[in-house]
């Protein structure tokens, strides 16, 4: 297995408040992984410390593409660590809800078009060929989750549970190796979480980028993660497969009072 993400030593400080504390995580190319933990425990603040929206205290980030090339992510800009193939989406969603499903999807693909404001202003042809590149490719998006039925409506006429596939469209628009999702089945009913299921999967088995979830839903986490990450108060208390992290006393001990065994 070969390292897609290798997060070490990540601490993060909000003040006196230490949210993340010495916090090593690595996600493999082919894997979906889990980082769980009750509310407060410093999941978003990982992914906010890993793609560039907060400075971490200390620790060291990595990505190494499935080409093999490495980088190190520690100071760049969130759109830089788009750029070297790590995508999001968020906790709350964060749509252009007066753009249309399409428009949204297209913006994600910016990050990987070549005309710069000349080209975008003066419009020559391979620019304008390259605009109807970013219409094609962001619509086969569309159809990858399910969406293109939408293509023309705005984002905020969309059903609550199709809202989430379109951040997760618009995510996978930058052409990432690996995908970040913050709780995608929040709100969802058991339909939509069905459907989140099986797009997850196919983003792995079909598309081969690895994902870091964070995820509630206990089912949702046991069924999909190859291994799983526990987090409590910015430490992390537990690491394995479904199987393991189900009988950790720590883990249940954290859970008290909450059904982990959904
Ligand atoms: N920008 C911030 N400033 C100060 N404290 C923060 C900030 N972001 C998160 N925190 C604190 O860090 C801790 C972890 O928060 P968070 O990462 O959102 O938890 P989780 O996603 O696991 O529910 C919480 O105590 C939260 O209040
Ligand atoms: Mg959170």
């Amino acid at each position: 297995m070969s390292p897609a993400l290798e997060v070490s030593n990540l601490t993060m400080d909000f003040g006196g408040l230490r949210a993340l504390d010495s916090i090593d995580l690595t996600v493999n190319h082919g894997e979906i992984v889990a980082l769980i933990g009750p509310n407060g425990a410093g999941k978003t603040t990982f992914f906010n410390c890993i793609t560039g929206i907060y400075n971490p205290t200390a620790g060291d980030m990595r990505l190494v593409s499935p080409e093999g090339k490495a980088v190190r992510i520690n100071g760049l800009k969130p759109n830089q660590v788009t750029e070297n193939g790590m995508a999001r989406t968020f906790q709350n969603i964060r749509l252009f809800q007066n753009m249309t499903v399409l428009e949204n999807v297209m913006i994600g693909r910016h990050c990987r078009l070549r005309a710069g404001i000349p080209g975008a202003v003066f419009r020559p042809p391979r620019v304008r060929k390259e605009e109807s590149r970013l219409i094609e490719d962001s619509y086969r998006m569309l159809q990858k989750v399910g969406l293109e039925k939408y293509v023309n409506e705005f984002a905020k006429n969309l059903p609550y549970g199709a809202q989430r596939r379109l951040e997760i469209a618009r995510a996978m628009a930058t052409e990432p190796f690996i995908l970040l999702l913050d709780e995608p089945a929040a709100g969802m009913n058991t339909q939509e979480t069905k459907e989140l299921d099986e797009l997850i999967l196919r983003i792995r088995n079909e598309e081969g980028i690895c994902i870091l979830l964070i995820e509630h839903d206990m089912k949702l986490v046991m069924s999909l993660s190859d291994r799983i990450y526990v987090v409590d108060y910015g430490r992390k208390i537990a690491e394995g497969t479904p199987g393991q992290i189900k009988n950790d006393p720590a883990v249940i001990k954290a859970y008290l009072g909450e059904d982990i065994d959904a």
